[in-house]
């Protein structure tokens, strides 16, 4: 299992805050697997995340892409960015276009793609998505299970290798997120990976092939789900015990 995302030792205070949101922080996302980021709220998922396409920058400590450091400087961000593909919680904030096509097609004209190659990566990411007829549509006139599917499709339509979706489905009715979960299967088709954030053990226990516990802006276990099951020492630690458990 080769490491496509690695944090090594890292350390993240927000500005004017007196404690590390990223404690020490070493994990490393496998290549080709649907993981599962979990942990309470405050364990640090979102800090993690906004530090894996360079939006934020460790105080100490490194984040390594493909076994390289990443680098800070704007054209190396830009490559970065057609690698890894970020979807936050709320697809409002990700939406900013007048029409859906304006959306998904912003990142492919940003890498400098021809017109042509555009039309096919934003064609090829609608259709991915299921959202080929409402392209001419207002962003704002849509539905939040929609602009979630909008906002996924804005990502995919830069083929990323890596898809990283802080809490994508936390606002979407089952239907919703069946579609979404359709999508990430094809996706693991096609051998991308994914790193979902969620608080819902069932998507670990039935999606996820490999699962990381945040705790205290530190990874308290990477392993699979099974293993996870099994290690009773972290899910006491943690507080999974108690609602693991409940929950089945
Ligand atoms: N913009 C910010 N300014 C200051 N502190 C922040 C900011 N965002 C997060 N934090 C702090 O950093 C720590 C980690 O927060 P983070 O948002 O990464 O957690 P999370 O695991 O994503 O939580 P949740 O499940 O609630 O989304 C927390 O202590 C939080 O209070
Ligand atoms: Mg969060």
């Amino acid at each position: 299992m080769s490491a496509l995302l690695e944090f090594d030792d890292v350390y993240y205070r927000y500005p004017g805050q007196d404690h590390y949101a990223l404690e020490g922080l070493s994990v490393a996302f496998p290549e080709g697997e649907n993981i599962a980021l979990i942990g309470r709220n405050g364990a640090g998922k979102s800090t993690l995340f906004l530090h894996c396409n360079g939006l934020y920058q460790p105080n100490s400590g490194q984040v390594r892409f493909a076994g390289h450091p990443l680098k800070y400087d704007r054209p190396s961000l830009k490559s970065l960015r057609q690698h890894i593909g970020i979807v936050f919680q709320n697809a409002d904030d990700q939406l900013f276009s007048a029409s859906v096509a304006q959306d998904i097609s912003f990142g492919p004209y940003n890498l400098g793609l021809s017109e042509t190659e555009v039309r096919r990566q934003v064609h090829m990411a609608a259709e991915l998505c299921g959202v080929v007829d409402m392209l001419e549509r207002p962003t704002h006139a849509l539905s939040g299970g929609e602009k979630a599917r909008v906002a996924l499709a804005g990502v995919l339509a830069m083929d990323p290798d890596l898809l990283i979706s802080d809490e994508l489905m936390a606002n979407l009715d089952p239907w919703g997120r069946r579609r979404i979960f359709d999508i990430f299967h094809q996706l693991r088709r096609r051998g991308k990976t994914i790193v979902l954030a969620t608080h819902d053990l069932n998507v670990v226990r039935r999606w996820s092939t490999y699962v990381v516990v945040m705790d205290g802006g530190r990874a308290a276990f990477a392993g699979t789900p099974d293993q996870l099951l099994a290690d009773e020492a972290t899910l006491e630690q943690t507080g999974l015990a108690q609602v693991w458990f409940d929950e089945v």
